[in-house]
């Protein structure tokens, strides 16, 4: 099947900063890939030229066959590519119903509606999201007294109420224990079989390898590795960015011995 997702010779430039440099990859269909690489890296760079959150300098962007070069980021999730912060980005004093309502109502406007209006298409479209998430249970809860983790799938619940074709992920499970990183995986599974691909920065390396089909590791805004994760941990490229060129050589030499 063709590309979801294409970036073609992306860059991206902050000043005297080359935050991305001739950045090139697909994604197909269904696909979960991961971004990994050290901080600095340009990864969430990366999702913001994508989102058009910040305009690229160089390059192009496709999406479901369009281009979405220099499309604003309402643009850009109406034709179905929605993204998830790094930051629990909520309304902490609304609950999480509320939270997803106001996704749902406001998913494409370009400025604020006021006073609130919704249809009852919007209510099932908001019940539709939580329950995807697992939260159904919680709905009437306020978010600020929600843990980490559900305050997260709230993100997550109003970023797929558009029904979005692809997903974009920066760190999903910072902050959160072992067994919550558990239950976001199972999520995320259900989002995959729902047909929804993903792209997913992380830095934990067991929730990558659990997760994703394909990683694409960045260094100083070049992609230096894309392929299956248990080639990327043999990559000597991805060991030096990661370990340093001596721990790296040491490495090298074991393996060799
Ligand atoms: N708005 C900005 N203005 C100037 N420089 C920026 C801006 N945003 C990012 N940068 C720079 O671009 C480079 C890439 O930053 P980016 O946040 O994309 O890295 P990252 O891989 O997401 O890192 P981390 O793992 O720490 O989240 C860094 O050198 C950063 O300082
Ligand atoms: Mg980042």
């Amino acid at each position: 099947m063709s590309e979801i997702l294409e970036c073609v010779g992306v860059g991206k430039r902050f000043g005297g900063v080359h935050a991305l440099s001739d950045v090139n990859f697909t994604v197909t269909p269904g696909e979960i890939v991961g971004i990994g690489g050290p901080n600095g890296a340009g990864k969430t760079t990366l999702l913001e030229v994508i989102t058009g959150l910040t305009p690229g300098s160089s390059g192009r962007v496709e999406f479901a066959g369009t281009d979405i070069t220099g499309r604003t980021p309402e643009q850009v999730f109406c034709l179905g590519l929605a993204r998830v912060f790094q930051s629990a980005a909520v309304f902490p004093s609304l609950t999480v119903f509320e939270n997803v309502l106001a996704g749902v109502v406001y998913k494409g406007a370009s400025k604020p509606r006021t006073p609130l209006t919704y249809r009852e298409s919007d209510l099932e479209a908001t019940r539709a999201a939580i329950d995807l998430v697992g939260l159904s249970d919680k709905a009437d809860e306020v978010v600020e007294h929600l843990p980490i983790l559900d305050r997260k799938l709230v993100t997550i619940a109003s970023a797929i109420c558009g029904k979005p074709k692809m997903l974009l992920l920066d760190e999903p499970v910072g902050g959160l224990t072992p067994p919550e990183i558990e239950l976001l995986k199972e999520v995320l599974f259900k989002l995959k079989a729902h047909g929804i691909t993903m792209l997913i920065i992380e830095h934990v390396m067991q929730f990558m390898s659990a997760m994703v089909d394909r990683v694409m590791i960045l260094d100083a805004g070049r992609i230096i590795f894309n392929g299956a994760f248990n080639d990327m941990i043999r990559d000597v490229e991805v060991m030096r960015v990661y370990l340093g060129e001596q721990a790296a050589a040491r490495l090298r030499e074991s393996f060799a011995g």
